[in-house]
């Protein structure tokens, strides 16, 4: 019954499979989604490169003095001090492997920094701070004597205006976000830590997002085209940088569960993306044990889920073959290998906080980078009459909730010991958020609150501050108050999506300020999208910051772009929107109570602001907007496509190497243009690239380039365009393909500021 699994070559032991009861399935199942079967499961031979070849080479040596027991040893999970802690084999001196969260810091331990959570990083638009954030994330895994961080996300990637999680990841454009992902993950792993982007794959809500006692989890069912332009895309740049890992998804793709999805895993993952690495069960989603094992999957989390013995039986009676558990346990040991885990890798440093220790302090010089990743995306949306910067006030008021850190932020002490619902973003909601609830939250070691950080300017220069934390109608402004600041914030979290982008108390809390003071500027922290049109044109209003989730170092960061230290530059990775119900049938989560939810993706790859251009819907801030304090002029837009890039398809002679088809990342066309900058202070300009394909959304990112700019000055921005980033899925030939005819490209300052504009033709 396609339904629940599907059918695997070899015939599953009944005892294996996880499928329900068949009395129990109501009749009228509706079945729009339809995962193709493929296997069997590709075998990894390292061919991507001479040190994958030699990682693998020596896993086969060692998997050959492997029993079957061992073998099947090293693909689960045991208790014990990590997240996740796999089998290890004491006779040959394999260690466990230690998984650990989250992609913004290491979660419930000491001495770790909160880092800026991946939404904040995408921000930045900044290639080199993305690079930088994951090598200074996998140094602190590494300090830790973590061998896996569970982390970079690309899944979700914000389909759903109200995702829980879209915050961890990085944008809902997957050019922007793939740019990430690839960065991100070659800094951590250039520390010597296995990089696990996930979820693998289409993991866009929260809602039933796992089996519960309403039925099975959700299935997400996309067409192929969108599965590759959109969700699959960013994953493709974290493979292409070497990415170790992978971690599948709870929900169901098509009708078939992300862990056992032979599509996602045999198919898209593993022969198109030539993957060499393992692939991780998201802890518990594991649904059977012989139909995953054929299906892809390499290690269950956090138990032996229905492997364990029942795997070596399986191998036993011929379900499983000898070839595909050895190809489970040579892809875990050679991705072991490949980041070279078996020369001095850290002791496991993780500790519970029953158990008194030695800390092992990994912060470094992490601080630092923090901060600038928190200013670099920290979003300027309104700046009426250069409100900002500050120009040294004497007396500032303070107002709001997200100024201050909680008086007893550390309710719980179970929170170092890595617990999980009492890690410090579920507790924000009185207090500054630095990032959002969940695995995918971090445990800082301090916090700088915007309110401690003004305070030391406001004291340097002599000055007075007033504050008012709690009240949603504050004391009028003491009449000498040059500004008020009031602190919102809009909280998300994994297991839950949102229910509101706005809040009655944080509007009426603006409102009442703005109504006693004519400059009432505005700072949100926000876990994705926060609308703001109940207040935004309000004329005391003069200046709106979107600081998203900025890590440890918020208020510095925060302090630095007021005070004009630092020049805004942060950019929108998401559209938002003047009223909630502009995002149509992509504002909620899909909610079925359905034993077979299903969620159906009609509306492909017009998601945030491709919907938004393809409806004809003007936005309050589009994605890619941001102001800063200079302006920046356009001209000399030059195009120049590379002469041999014209192939409508790559070379099918050349082998599939990891990240995809080689010639996919080669360079068909250059693209620059020069901007001057015609204010009277050095900024940085994100400039873009979009490109209006044939029979594809209206214009689509595919390019950015940040450029720093001193007055007067000018500078190229320029922009590199692969292969991929002009081709189509094309369904029928399975394969990335050029479009014949007119290709449309734009260079400006966001998705709807186009400053400059072209065509070239491919023919
Ligand atoms: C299947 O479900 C039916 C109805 O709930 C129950 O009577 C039966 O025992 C179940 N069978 C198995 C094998 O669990
Ligand atoms: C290695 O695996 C890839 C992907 O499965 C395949 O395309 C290639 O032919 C294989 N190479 C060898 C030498 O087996
Ligand atoms: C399996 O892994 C566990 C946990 O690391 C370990 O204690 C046990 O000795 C291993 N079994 C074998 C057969 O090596
Ligand atoms: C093996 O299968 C049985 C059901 O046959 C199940 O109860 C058990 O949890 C499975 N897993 C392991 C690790 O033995
Ligand atoms: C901005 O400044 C101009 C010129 O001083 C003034 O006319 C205008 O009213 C100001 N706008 C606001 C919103 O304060
Ligand atoms: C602050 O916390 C209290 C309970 O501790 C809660 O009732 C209140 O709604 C919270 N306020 C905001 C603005 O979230
Ligand atoms: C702006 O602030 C001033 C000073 O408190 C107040 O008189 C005025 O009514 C406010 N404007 C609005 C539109 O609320
Ligand atoms: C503050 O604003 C409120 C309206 O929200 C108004 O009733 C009150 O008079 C204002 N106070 C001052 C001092 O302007
Ligand atoms: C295109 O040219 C570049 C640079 O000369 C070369 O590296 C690449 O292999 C060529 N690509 C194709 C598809 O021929
Ligand atoms: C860039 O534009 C500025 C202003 O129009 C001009 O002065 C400068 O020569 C241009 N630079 C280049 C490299 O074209
Ligand atoms: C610099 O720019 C600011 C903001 O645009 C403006 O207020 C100021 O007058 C400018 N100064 C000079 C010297 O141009
Ligand atoms: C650029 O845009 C303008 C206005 O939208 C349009 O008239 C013009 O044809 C475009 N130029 C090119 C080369 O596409």
């Amino acid at each position: 019954m396609r339904f629940i699994i599907e059918a695997a070559p070899i015939a599953a032991l009944a005892s294996l499979c996880a499928g329900q009861n068949s009395s129990t399935i109501p009749s009228e199942v509706p079945l729009y989604g339809d995962s193709p079967p493929v296997y069997p499961s590709p075998v990894g031979n390292g061919t991507s490169n001479e040190a994958w070849a030699s990682s693998y080479s020596r896993a086969r040596a060692l998997v050959r003095q492997m029993t079957l027991e061992e073998k099947a040893n090293i693909t689960r999970g045991y208790t014990g001090k990590c997240v996740g802690n796999s089998g290890a084999i004491p006779r040959l001196d394999i260690p466990p492997l230690c998984f650990a969260d989250a992609p913004d810091g290491i979660r419930g331990q000491e001495f770790v920094s909160a880092f800026p959570a991946g939404i904040h990083v995408a921000a930045t638009f900044d290639r080199d701070l993305m690079y930088r954030y994951g090598h200074a994330l996998g140094a602190e895994y590494r300090g830790k004597g973590i061998n896996v961080a569970l982390g970079p996300v690309a899944g979700p990637l914000g389909r759903v205006a109200r995702g829980g999680r879209n915050w961890e990841g990085l944008s809902a454009d997957p050019y922007l976000a793939g740019i990430g992902m690839g960065a991100i993950t070659k800094g951590i792993q250039d520390t010597g830590v296995i990089s696990t982007p996930k979820h693998w794959l289409l993991n866009e809500q929260e809602f039933r997002r796992r089996e519960s006692d309403l039925g099975d989890a959700v299935s997400s069912n996309v067409d192929d085209r969108t599965i590759h332009e959109l969700y699959a895309f960013p994953f493709a740049n974290a493979f292409r940088e070497g990415a170790a890992c992978t971690m599948c998804s709870y929900q169901k793709a098509n009708n078939s569960y992300g862990c056992q999805n032979s599509k996602l895993l045999n198919g898209l993952l593993k022969t198109e993306f030539g993957f060499e690495g393992f692939v991780v069960s998201d802890w518990g989603a594991h649904h059977s044990g012989v139909a995953s094992a054929n299906a892809g999957l390499d290690m269950v989390m956090p138990d032996g889920g229905y492997w364990g013995k029942n795997l070596t039986e399986a191998v036993n009676n011929g379900s499983v073959s000898t070839e595909r558990i050895d190809d489970m346990a040579t892809r875990i040991l050679a991705s072991w290998y490949q980041l070279k885990q078996d020369e001095n890798f850290p002791a496991v440093g993780v500790y519970s906080n029953t158990v008194k220790h030695q800390p092992i302090e990994v912060q470094d010089d992490h601080p630092e980078l923090i901060r600038e990743i928190g200013s670099a995306g920290t979003v300027l949306v309104k700046n009426v009459n250069n409100t900002l910067p500050l120009h040294n006030p004497k007396f500032l008021s303070v107002y709001g909730y997200d100024a201050t850190v909680k008086s007893t932020p550390w309710q719980n002490p179970s929170r170092f010991g890595g617990g999980y619902e009492v890690n410090f973003g579920w507790n924000t909601l009185n207090g500054t958020m630095i990032t959002g609830g969940g695995s995918g939250s971090n445990t800082p070691s301090y916090v700088i609150s915007p309110f401690h950080a003004i305070s030391d300017r406001i004291a340097k220069n002599r000055g007075t501050i007033r504050w008012d934390f709690e009240s949603e109608n504050p004391y009028p402004p003491y009449v000498n108050s040059e500004a008020c600041l009031v602190f919102v914030n809009a909280y998300a979290s994994e297991s839950f999506d949102r229910t509101t982008l706005t809040d009655e108390f944080s509007d009426n809390l603006i409102q009442n300020v703005a109504a006693n003071c004519t400059n009432t500027i505005v700072v949100i922290h926000s876990a994705g999208i926060r609308t703001v049109d109940t207040w935004i044109s309000h004329p005391n209003i003069t200046a709106v910051l979107f600081a998203g989730l900025p890590g440890q170092e918020s208020g510095n960061s925060l302090v630095d772009i007021l005070y004009g230290d630092v020049a805004p530059s942060g950019k929108l990775p998401y559209t938002i929107a003047k009223q909630e119900g502009d995002y149509g049938a992509l504002l909620n989560s899909s909610v079925s109570f359905d034993y077979f939810p299903q969620d159906d993706f009609e509306e492909g790859l017009y998601i945030d602001y491709r919907a938004f251009d393809k409806n004809n819907i003007e936005p309050r801030f589009e994605f890619g907007f941001g102001l800063t304090y200079t302006t920046f002029e356009y001209a000399d837009l030059s195009i120049s496509p590379i002469a041999n890039g014209t192939a409508e398809y790559p070379n099918p002679d050349v082998a599939i190497v990891q990240g995809g088809h080689p010639q996919l990342w080669e360079a068909v066309l250059t693209v620059t243009a020069n901007i001057t900058n015609t204010g009277n202070l050095t900024a940085a300009e994100v400039a873009q690239l979009y490109v209006g394909i044939p029979d594809a959304p209206v214009r689509q990112l595919r390019g950015f380039d940040k450029v720093y700019i001193d007055p007067g000055k000018s500078v190229t921005a320029s922009f590199t365009l692969a292969r991929r980033d002009l081709s189509v899925w094309d369904v029928v030939s399975q394969q990335w393909r050029l479009q014949r005819g007119s290709y449309e490209v734009w260079v400006g300052a966001s998705s709807r500021d186009l400053r400059l504009n072209g065509t070239f033709t491919v023919g």
